[in-house]
């Protein structure tokens, strides 16, 4: 750089300071240069300079306001007891704004095509969910509200109002599966189970319609508890008190026979003890996600896990006689006979180009070759739970026994339309279809090992 030059912009730079802070005598302002660049140059160099002289009172008013902040903080002068509500108009806002969030960000939910919102089923399952997990706050059809749950801020509304009619299914599960923040309304327990939101969905859309009588049955179908209307608790023979207790918790959904009341959950009779005891432990731990079960697993002590897969593994006969009300359906009579077809093949064959190994290998065995007493019996079940595990197997971890790796990797390759077809024929076949191999696999000779 010119010496000269760099000599002239230090120069420069002290007659501005001198001018700003009242000192400069103006002689220097003929400097090098023509006056238009020089006025130019000059701006930011004046800027810097005010802001040195305003540093000062700025940090002055600075600290002032937080130390007001802190003190207003300190003596709290806001009452903010839930016993007086809230300040006028502020309950307002914040439920209008939860409601345009929800009516927002639903935009982009999306129902999986295999959930039918007017599945009776699914409904019950709602019902039976809703009793546990939400009635304690919003009440029930019949059933008001506890005053105390009444003085929350803000109260969680009756769900029978006009209001919760007027949300849409995708702003309904959009609240259930978030919850709202700063309320007591909290978000979905499950972990990449967002399927089994709209079961509670389902239910929320028939709830003006249902009368008390009837949620009763629903929530909790043949062991209807007195106290609601019903007949009194009916006694599981030959269980201890605390366990019969329980078991007629798990009958308001898995029923009292252990066939899953209809699709509404699960078939567990049959299930071998293993399965069974690994499953409840993954849904206590965590480690199989389920905002249904677990909550209900969680609190269930090792001795009790034990006691209840001994109870369901021990009723396989029961699950035979009410399978025999519906019999197993040739692939012919059910009205996509070539998509059960297709589930057929692929249950006994795989699909190699897609690295899909044959279902029925480990599920069903084959001659003497048996399924491990740790895989699950799934001939039977119902197609939604089928097709809602598959796809939780092929898409995102969902989690499970420590065997769930086998079933994950067995589901990379499965399009959309095999997981329908695999779906549609498992669900058509009886469940019985494999009673009796796993025993013989139990009692039978090392040699009968699964190939998996
Ligand atoms: C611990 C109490 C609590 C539980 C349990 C609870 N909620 Fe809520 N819920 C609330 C509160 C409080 C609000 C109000 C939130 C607001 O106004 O922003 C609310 C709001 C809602 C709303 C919006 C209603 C409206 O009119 O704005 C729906 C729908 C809802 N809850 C459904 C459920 C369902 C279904 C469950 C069970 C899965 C459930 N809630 C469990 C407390 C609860
Ligand atoms: C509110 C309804 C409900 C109640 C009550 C309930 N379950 Fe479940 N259960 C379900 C649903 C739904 C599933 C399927 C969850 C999933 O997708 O993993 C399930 C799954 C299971 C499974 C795994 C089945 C399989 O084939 O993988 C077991 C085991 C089980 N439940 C046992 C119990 C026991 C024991 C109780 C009582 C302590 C009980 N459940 C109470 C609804 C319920
Ligand atoms: C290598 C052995 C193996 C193969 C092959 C296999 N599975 Fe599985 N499957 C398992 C195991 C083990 C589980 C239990 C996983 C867990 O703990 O969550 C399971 C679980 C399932 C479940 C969930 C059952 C329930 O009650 O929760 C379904 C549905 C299922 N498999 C369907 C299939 C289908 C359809 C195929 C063929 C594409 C298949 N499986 C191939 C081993 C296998």
């Amino acid at each position: 750089m010119d010496p000269a030059y760099a000599n002239g912009e230090t120069r420069r730079a002290d007659a501005v300071l001198r001018d700003v802070a009242g000192g400069g005598n103006g002689r220097d302002r003929g400097l090098p240069g023509d006056a238009q660049m020089k006025a130019s140059e000059d701006k930011p160099r004046r800027n810097r300079a005010v802001f040195r002289l305003l540093r000062l009172p700025l940090g002055v008013i600075a600290a002032m306001a937080i130390l007001g902040v802190v003190l207003v903080y300190l003596a709290a002068p806001l009452n903010i007891a839930a016993r007086i509500g809230p300040y006028p108009g502020v309950a307002w806002v914040l439920h209008t704004y939860m409601k345009q969030w929800a009516r927002n960000w639903s935009y982009w939910v999306e129902k999986p095509d295999y959930v039918d919102l007017s599945n009776p089923a699914l409904v019950r399952l709602g019902a039976g969910y809703y009793e546990t997990g939400c009635a304690a706050c919003h009440g029930a059809p019949g059933r008001e509200r506890n005053p105390l749950v009444r003085l929350m801020e803000p109260a969680p509304p009756s769900l029978a109002s006009e209001e919760v009619a007027n949300f849409s299914d995708k702003e309904l599960y959009w609240i259930v599966w978030n919850g709202v923040r700063y309320t007591a309304m909290p978000g979905w327990t499950g972990d990449n189970r967002q399927d089994e939101v709209w079961a509670i969905v389902a239910f929320m859309r028939e709830y003006g319609a249902i009368a008390p009588r009837d949620y009763v049955r629903l929530a909790y179908g043949e062991v209807q508890p007195k106290g609601l209307g019903g007949g009194g608790a009916m006694s599981f023979g030959g269980l201890d008190d605390r366990l019969d207790k329980t078991v007629q918790d798990c009958a308001r959904c898995h029923g009292r026979d252990g066939m899953g009341r209809d699709g509404t959950a699960p078939k567990l009779a049959g299930q071998t003890h293993e399965y069974l005891a690994a499953t409840l432990d993954g849904y206590a731990s965590g480690k199989r996600a389920s905002g249904i079960m677990q909550p209900i697993a969680a609190p269930l002590s090792g001795d009790e896990v034990e006691r209840l897969a001994a109870h369901y593994a021990d009723l396989p006969s029961r699950a035979v006689a009410s399978e025999a009300q519906a019999p197993a359906r040739a692939a012919a009579d059910v009205p996509d006979g070539a998509l059960v077809a297709l589930g057929q093949r692929i249950a006994a064959e795989g699909d190699p180009d897609r690295f899909v190994p044959p279902c029925g290998a480990c599920h069903e065995g084959s001659g003497a070759v048996r399924p491990r007493a740790e895989y699950p019996r799934i001939a039977g079940q119902d197609s939604r739970f089928i097709e809602a595990w598959l796809r939780l197997y092929r898409d995102g971890p969902a989690g499970g026994t420590d065997f769930a790796e086998v079933m994950h990797v067995s589901a990379q390759g499965l399009t959309d339309r095999q997981i329908k077809a695999l779906a549609a024929w498992y669900s058509s076949r009886p469940y019985d279809a494999q009673a009796g191999a796993v025993e013989q696999a139990r009692s039978g000779d090392a040699a009968a090992a699964p190939p998996y």
